[in-house]
């Protein structure tokens, strides 16, 4: 127990060195080629330092398709290493993580293959991915890739699942806190595991396989509920897992795991039910829309008092943020084809928020919600309840003429009647973003430097907002 305290070390992901290997990688698919698609990540020129520049002021009109939510499609793929069969992903977003989690996968015998674009296909339609973890040639997940990616450590489960052995790096992230495992680690024992901290890596055994259980979570956590669900799986007997987190992307997983031959029942609920099975076979699952992706959007039209129509938006997983939104002033209008968001001139109204567990505020919109209340009229309260440390994009706020005083996990913004552009930095994924929404709305020219946060989660950012009227441009160096 002495090492699992050793645990609650800070993450610090922020770290140039995590996100560039060293050495040029090349994504090999099942055909053995090259795949173009895929950007390579270590390029020393180029993404790294580049930049964006924003023109504010221009009001945002027209229509976003909305990707695939990253925070599916990252489980969905880890989930390919519970089966043999082939697991097909359509509509999976081009980001940065998901080309490392595939590089992830790929070390652990997972093939690849990425369907071509079809002819007339719309350019924003995510990608359509074959993985088919026939045989696991390496039960290691190594420190180089898990540390530049939190959501990698969730191979632990289903390795351990289908091996009945796993070595897992303590994972990296976003800085946005402390960001424990013991969730992680504390339902894998109670699915029969053997768990031990060498060296940084958390070894897992469990030579009899896993058996099913009671998993009681003190505490909610998206990763855990994940890592438990997929392991459960395959675990003989039943498994129930109790205050499980309820994101709309755990549901996805779970669906996806059914279509695959798993019995999970209760999708949606804070209790789980899984019937393990022997195994299971392939699927083919289409990634549901990114509700992050979504609501960043939404609060780029609202603070540009734009009318953007958002394509697949998905209204019934954002009800918190949508509820916030209208009480800002902000009108919002759900139909057939997505969401459409409008504002008609109004002074927003300041408005108070607790981010919370879905289905409350997502803690992933907090940064971008505290840039659109720095124009309301009148003080706003934000409390952070889930992270201890994602307050970052408060300094760079400053910079740009907010006015908000921080007061431990509150943030208090004061709306002014202009921000201005300024030079600043993005510091973790959505914090980048809602500097981005700052500078939309401010006067002149912002600059965002290490874009490169924005590029783990945000497929063609500058595209979509330029499609809309907004004067934002990437400054690539080298
Ligand atoms: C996921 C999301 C992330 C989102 C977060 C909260 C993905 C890829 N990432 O991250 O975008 O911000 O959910 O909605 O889906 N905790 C523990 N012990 C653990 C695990 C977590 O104490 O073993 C704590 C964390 O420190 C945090 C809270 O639980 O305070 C919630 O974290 P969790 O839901 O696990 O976040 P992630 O799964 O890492």
């Amino acid at each position: 127990m002495k090492q699992r305290r050793a645990l609650r070390k800070p993450i610090n992901d922020d770290s140039v060195e995590r996100v560039a290997p060293k050495r040029p990688y090349v994504l090999v698919t099942d055909a053995g080629h090259e795949n173009p698609p895929f950007k390579r990540l270590d390029q020393p020129t180029g993404f790294l330092m580049d930049r964006i520049s924003i023109r504010g002021g221009k009001i945002l009109n027209g229509s976003i398709q909305i990707s695939g939510a990253k925070n599916a499609a990252l489980p969905l793929m880890i989930a390919s290493l519970l089966t043999a069969k082939t697991l097909i992903l359509r509509n999976v977003p081009r980001l940065a993580d998901v080309n490392l989690l595939l590089r992830i996968l790929r070390n652990h015998g997972v093939d690849m293959m990425v369907e071509g674009k079809r002819a007339k296909q719309d350019e924003s339609v995510g990608e359509t991915i074959h993985l088919s973890a026939r045989s696991i040639v390496d039960t290691t997940a190594p420190y180089e890739l898990v540390s530049r990616m939190r959501a990698s450590f969730w191979v632990l489960g289903p390795l351990l699942a289908r091996c009945s052995e796993a070595k897992v790096s303590l994972p990296g992230g976003c800085a946005i806190g402390t960001r424990p495992v013991d969730l992680h680690l504390m339902a894998l024992e109670q699915l029969g595991a053997n768990i031990e901290i060498e060296g940084g890596y958390v070894v897992a055994r469990a030579p009899k396989g896993l058996r099913g259980n009671r998993i009681v979570f003190p505490k909610v956590s998206v990763g855990a509920t994940h890592n438990a669900l997929m392991a459960s799986t395959l675990a003989r007997g039943e498994t129930i897992i109790e205050n499980a987190a309820r994101e709309p992307e755990i549901s996805d997983v779970a669906e996806c795991l059914n279509k695959m031959g798993a019995r999970v029942s209760g999708i949606g609920s804070s209790t789980l039910q899984i019937q393990g099975v022997e195994e299971l076979g392939g699927a083919d699952h289409m990634v549901l829309a990114d509700r992050i992706e979504t609501g960043t959007y939404a609060m780029a039209a609202a603070i540009t008092g734009g009318d953007v129509l958002l394509k697949g938006a998905r209204a019934d997983h954002l009800d918190a943020m949508l509820l916030a939104l209208r009480q800002a002033g902000v009108k919002v209008e759900a139909d057939g084809s997505g969401l459409r968001i409008s504002r008609n001139g109004n002074r927003l109204y300041p408005i108070n928020i607790d981010t919370l567990p879905y289905p409350g505020f997502p803690t992933d919109l907090q940064a971008q919600l505290m840039a659109l209340m720095t124009m309301a009229d009148g003080v706003s309260t934000i409390r952070e309840t889930i992270f201890e440390n994602r307050f970052m994009h408060v300094q760079e706020l400053a910079r740009l003429g907010a006015d908000i005083a921080l007061a431990g996990d509150t943030a208090h913004v004061r709306g002014v009647d202009k921000l201005m552009g300024a030079q600043v930095m993005a510091t973790d994924l959505r914090a980048s973003v809602s500097l981005v929404i700052a500078g939309l709305a401010a006067e002149g020219e912002t600059v965002l430097h290490r874009v490169y946060h924005l590029d783990r989660g945000f497929e063609t950012l500058e595209a979509k907002l330029q499609a809309c009227g907004a004067s934002v441009e990437r400054l690539t160096a080298g």
